[in-house]
């Protein structure tokens, strides 16, 4: 065995969307001894909910703009949750982070620049919430852009593993090797099952970093990825780590309402540059709901058309687009023009048939401003965390905003540590971990039963724990779901785990804390919309939910 002074600190990443990349990245090339980054994904490296972002990253860029007016704007869509400290230093970070992602050779759109130009260049868009353009994007694919050019980088760095079609299981932690423990301890890495082969690894870590996004396929309609299981919440929350504000679901406002297409994101930029919400009679109906229309925060805009589309009868509101010239159209939003064409939508000519569905899981895993968690070794960066950012909803593009202040916070906190050569640990690495044990438990024979149940809860959430909730709802959701509890731990004990089967329990898991959260804030407030309660509370939740 080599000293713990003398191998390779070793770090283990889940996660290969902008905070995985970025972590591992920094990870990577900040130390000055030897570093073994592993980089994980759970499908093919480039797939998950970064790649999907159309919007782009928020930050103060423009001389018209300012660090008060960004801050302020995420405070107001934030509802009086977020926390000062955090939204602080993510604004201010913020262009810092964005030349780094330049540097690295992410293309974001440019402008031609012109002696008046304030934007340096760059083209800049403006979102629901935003009272100023200050979203710097790659046409309408600007995750597409930052993951391919990270990823890139990524593959070119020699101290970083980056192993595909694995998926974490659970943490490994003192407190559960050692069971006497009744707290967790330190975190010392994870079982992770190779998809492939069907076999459980056990990979040793001296820092674990989730990055494993958020939880969007918990509901029937989402614009996520099917990646987007909330298995870090998950491990997490089994590890014994803080969860807290999960009652905080975001609905983006406009995805593609067609009977063929699966759900297809709308960005928000559409109506930055003038596209106007209508039901399907021409009431332009946002102006009743907000001062800033078709533009104010998602949660407003959401409920909005959710409350529309119950009032009209109708299955969707429309987007019009006339507003915006088809050159335009077509040249900014490329993607978007290109997609609802294949669905036989021209938006240079027709409006675009809309719905919202779920986006954005703005609780998560409770970190502190370096993106540590509770278990010391354990971090959590990007849409899996709870940083304080969000508050109760998230204001747009500020997520990737988030994701590499905090990839970059997790780094620095953790470096330090990682160069001191005794590493403050009872268990110091590489003590051989215990293997998974399988017990007796056999390969799973039919998944019907685990399809079923992974519909069931997807449609119960949709049902009862949607965009307006009240307590009836969320109790009926709760009965449900402890019936599928009993199931699912069935399954879990008897059967060798799958794919399926591991996001079955992570889905179920986060559904759980989801109405957890919605039942203990009897009040309205951003995200959560409850009839039973209908006005904001500040006397008694004005703080975090925490499980
Ligand atoms: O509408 C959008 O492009 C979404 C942006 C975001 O979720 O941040």
């Amino acid at each position: 065995m080599v000293s713990s002074a003398t191998r390779p600190a070793q770090v283990l990443i889940l996660g290969t969307g902008i905070a995985g990349l970025s972590a591992a990245l920094k990870f990577a090339r900040g130390i000055s001894r030897p570093i073994q980054v592993t980089l994980v994904s759970k499908a093919d490296a480039e797939e998950g909910s970064t790649r999907y972002a159309q919007g782009g990253i928020a930050s103060v860029w423009s001389k018209d703009d300012s660090f008060e007016e960004h801050k302020n704007d995420t405070h107001v869509a934030g509802a009086g949750l977020c926390h000062e400290n955090i939204v602080n230093l993510c604004v201010h970070e913020g262009p810092d982070r964005v030349k780094e992602l330049i540097e690295l050779g992410v293309q974001f759109t440019k402008l031609v620049p012109t002696a008046a130009d304030s934007t340096e260049g760059f083209s800049l868009h403006r979102e629901g919430g935003h009272g100023q353009r200050r979203i710097l994007h790659a046409d309408d694919l600007t995750g597409w852009a930052i993951e391919k050019a990270l990823l890139e980088q990524v593959k070119a760095t020699p101290n970083i593993r980056l192993i595909e079609h694995y998926v974490g299981i659970d943490l490994i932690t003192e407190g559960k090797l050692f069971k006497r423990w009744r707290r967790p301890g330190r975190c010392l890495g994870a079982y992770l099952l190779n998809i492939r082969s069907g076999k459980v690894e056990t990979f040793g870590a001296d820092v674990t970093v989730l990055a494993t996004g958020g939880a969007g396929k918990v509901y029937l309609y989402t614009s996520n990825p099917d990646t987007a299981t909330g298995d870090g919440i998950a491990m997490a929350y089994r590890a014994g780590a803080e969860i807290a504000n999960l009652e905080f679901m975001q609905f983006h406002p406009t995805c593609l309402y067609h009977p063929t297409a699966r759900t297809f994101l709308i960005t928000e930029a559409l109506r930055g540059e003038g596209a106007i919400l209508k039901t399907l009679a021409g009431d332009e109906f946002m102006s009743r709901y907000h001062p800033m229309g078709s533009l104010a925060p998602r949660d407003i805009v959401a409920r909005a058309i959710d409350m529309e589309i119950k009032r009209t009868g109708d299955k969707h509101v429309l987007l019009d687009t006339s507003a915006i010239s088809s050159e335009n159209l077509r040249k900014k939003f490329p993607n978007i023009y290109e997609t609802c064409l294949s669905f036989g939508i021209d938006i240079t000519q027709k409006p675009i048939p809309v719905v919202p569905a779920c986006h954005y899981t703005c609780g998560g895993v409770l970190v502190d401003q370096n993106g540590q968690t509770q278990i010391q070794g354990l971090y959590a960066v990007g849409e899996v965390a709870c940083t304080g950012l969000h508050g109760a909803n998230r204001l747009a593009s500020n997520s990737l905003l988030e994701a590499v202040v905090f990839a970059h916070r997790t780094v620095a906190h953790a470096l330090p540590w990682l160069q001191t050569p005794q590493f403050d640990s009872e268990t110091p690495l590489p003590a051989p971990l215990p293997e998974w044990d399988v017990g007796h438990a056999v390969e799973i024979e039919e998944q019907i039963d685990i399809a079923a149940n992974w519909l069931e809860i997807r449609s119960l959430m949709w049902n009862y724990v949607g965009i307006v909730r009240n307590d009836r709802r969320l109790l009926r959701a709760e009965r449900r779901l402890e019936i599928l509890r009993a199931e699912v731990d069935t399954y879990y004990w008897n059967f060798l785990p799958s794919l399926h089967l591991i996001e079955l329990r992570n889905l179920l898991t986060v559904a759980e804390l989801i109405v957890q959260c919605a039942l203990k804030r009897q009040e309205s407030r951003g995200l959560h919309y409850t009839t039973d309660y209908p006005d904001r509370d500040d006397q008694n939740y004005l703080s975090d939910t925490i499980i």
